[in-house]
């Protein structure tokens, strides 16, 4: 299985096993990392999974929706490196990704 490498709010990183076919959010999730609140469930409506994703993978990662775009403009954390995790689908071709929760709003 891919590793995906979680950054939390207060800075200790994990390595965690993830499935392919699985969004992002959902690897974190079910990696026990709490602060992840991801409330509505990954249909893109409540920004509250959002992560900042190393800048090496973002060529990998698929491109940003409108939607996606309008709800990370309401988070005070965003920036370039800013994604949705549940818009992300996790593979093997993003192997050893880096990500950071981001700060809560
Ligand atoms: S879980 Fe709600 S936008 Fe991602």
């Amino acid at each position: 299985m891919p590793t995906l490498i979680v950054t939390t709010r207060e800075g200790e990183e994990r390595a965690v096993a993830g499935q392919a076919g699985l969004s992002v959010m959902e690897v974190i999730r079910d990696a026990g990392f709490d602060e992840l609140l991801a409330l509505c469930g990954g249909c893109c409506s409540c920004a509250t999974c959002h992560i900042h994703v190393d800048p090496d993978f973002a060529a990998k990662l698929p491109p940003i929706s409108e939607d996606e775009n309008d709800l990370l403009d309401s988070s005070s954390d965003r920036n370039e490196t800013s994604r949705l995790s549940c818009q992300i689908e996790f593979s093997d071709a993003l192997d050893g990704l880096r990500v950071r929760i981001a700060a809560e709003d």
